[in-house]
């Protein structure tokens, strides 16, 4: 069995700021197995279980970050035996995993420890054979009592199965065994909606016990951002106004809306990425340093981040708020349909499948250096990244020189594909005049580290057994989130798009993107490699 995969999140990070070198071998050695536990999955046969869980529990357990003590539960409405479950569970592990090569004893590793409960989930009696399946798991692969409950459902279920696994005694601590819930997104669809549902969550749960999940989070180069800027000492003294000109968040997808068009157009790309995927981000790269890696202490800077985020007025959305729907063009060499022409997105939707977004962090650090935003659907190309563009040096030594625009430095941070980071800088061309180019110092993961293709799950479903929730939202933080692009929300749901559809597809997104950055005297980075 292979040894790569990430431990939690606290160990890692306190063994890499007190190491002084060979941080090559920093995985593994701190990594204890976790559990016992039973990993009970409602939704179990679903598209997010089958892509994206299952191939996480894959590498946890290749990477002997399980302990044998695991069970996996699964929950669905389909109609199966556990015969039938354990073989599908089989078959897309070998699909959807990873790694290039699948070793058949990890997969039996797993399928021996897999259970399968077919029900309802606003059914009772569902419950109450879950509650009699937890005890033979119990005994049966000693799991202690101790139940992860991860909710891979349609988003209306949430409140209804915590309800009724409360109503059963299910989410009951005793004799030290712990009980812990996994919500995915969307966690609400508006700031009004996300409160009720913490709320809901509440009533039967303990803040501690439940674990908002983010994804994002769960990336390798995004739970690097903290290390990079506390880890370093060259890099924190200048990470503020003074130096920094404007932070360039960019979040682009290649791809259009495959099969979700249906919850897709529902939502749109504010909605879908904006309040958790990129104001995480954002976060990460705006808070003041945490006085320990401790849940609290990390989480706390990251919410006073969120609440120092100027709340936009109506009018300032009309300026510093921009949406698009990709039209039919060209995607990767190919030719792509227009968004309205997807599957189970009606023919004259108004949904945005881009959203920019100009924000403003109102503190000490950041005031004045506006942080851009932009997601959407069917980019020139799938890349995400963090672009810190520093403020341009006086131009005076080169006012008689050919040089007339001296270029911004910039430090990149590519969260995906090809993760590294990189720092860009101007260096004189060699020549008896002086002329200068754009040059580039990277660091790619892939080279200094190797590479291992991860979910991004697997750190957070080994921190959520580990009782870590330091990568986990908070019920405030996702609140915060909402509130932030709340006024956005309520300015676009009153003025229908009149412009859309107002990009082509394998285009950087609509033309008003770059005028909201021209009036400020910017642009967005171009992103060619
Ligand atoms: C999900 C969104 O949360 O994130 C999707 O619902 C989006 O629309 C996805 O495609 C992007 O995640 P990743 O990890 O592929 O960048």
């Amino acid at each position: 069995m292979s040894t790569t995969n990430p431990p939690s999140t606290r160990d890692v990070m306190e063994q890499i700021l007190s190491a002084t070198s060979d941080l090559t071998g920093l995985v593994n050695p701190f990594a204890a197995p976790v559990g016992p536990a039973a990993i009970v999955i409602f939704g179990a046969a679903g598209d997010l279980t089958k892509r994206k869980l299952l191939p996480s529990l894959y590498n946890l357990a290749a990477a002997n970050l399980l302990s044998d003590k695991i069970a996996i539960v699964g929950v669905a409405r389909a109609d199966m035996d556990r015969e039938t479950y354990r073989a599908k569970l089989e078959e897309d592990m070998r699909q959807y995993a990873t790694s290039g090569t699948v070793d058949p004893k990890v997969i039996e590793f797993l399928s021996k420890r897999t259970y399968y409960l077919s029900g309802n989930f606003e059914n009772a009696d569902t419950f109450a054979r879950l509650s009699t399946l937890l005890a033979t798991v119990e005994r049966e692969q000693g799991t202690r009592g101790n139940v992860l409950y991860y909710l891979s459902t349609a988003p209306n279920y949430f409140s209804i199965i915590a309800d009724q696994l409360a109503a059963i005694g299910l989410t009951r601590e005793t004799d030290g065994a712990w009980r812990r819930l996994i919500v995915e997104k969307p966690f609400g669809t508006d700031l009004e909606s996300a409160r009720m549902l913490n709320q809901q969550l509440r009533r039967t749960l303990r803040e501690d016990q439940i674990y908002r999940i983010d994804h994002y989070l769960g990336k390798e180069t995004v739970q690097n951002i903290m290390v990079f800027r506390f880890g370093n000492g060259m890099f924190e003294p200048i990470w503020n106004r003074q130096y920094i000109d404007n932070v360039q968040i960019t979040v682009a997808e290649s791809l259009g809306v495959e099969s979700r068009g249906g919850y897709y157009d529902g939502s749109g790309a504010l909605r879908d990425m904006i309040p958790n995927h990129l104001l995480q981000l954002l976060t990460l790269v705006a808070m003041e340093p945490p006085t320990s890696f401790e849940a609290e202490a990390v989480r706390e800077e990251k919410a006073k981040v969120l609440r120092a985020i100027t709340p936009m007025t109506p009018e300032k959305v009309l300026s510093n708020a921009v949406r698009g729907q990709y039209d039919e063009g060209m995607c990767g060499g190919k030719p792509a349909p227009a968004y309205r022409a997807e599957e189970k997105v009606p023919r004259n939707s108004g949904t945005e499948t881009y959203a920019a977004l100009k924000l403003a962090v109102d503190n000490w650090r950041w005031a004045d250096v506006p942080f851009y935003l932009r997601t959407g659907k069917r980019m020139a190309k799938r890349v995400s990244e963090i672009a810190i563009q520093f403020r341009r040096p006086p131009q005076l030594l080169f006012r008689n020189t050919p040089v007339e625009h001296l270029s911004r430095n910039v430090l990149l941070i590519r969260v995906q594909p090809d993760e590294g980071i990189s720092l860009r800088f101007g260096a004189k061309i060699p020549g008896p005049t002086v002329r200068m180019g754009n040059v580039a110092m990277e660091f790619k993961y892939k080279d200094a580290f190797g590479s291992t293709v991860t979910t991004g799950y697997e750190t957070l479903i080994y921190d959520c057994i580990k009782g870590d929730p330091t990568l986990y939202q908070r019920a405030d933080m996702v609140e915060m989130g909402w509130a932030i692009v709340n006024p956005v929300q309520e300015v676009w749901r009153a003025l229908p798009p009149r412009t859309f559809p107002n990009y082509d597809a394998g285009s950087w997104g609509p033309d008003e993107a770059d005028e909201m950055l021209k009036r400020d005297g910017r642009t967005w980075r171009r992103i060619e490699d």
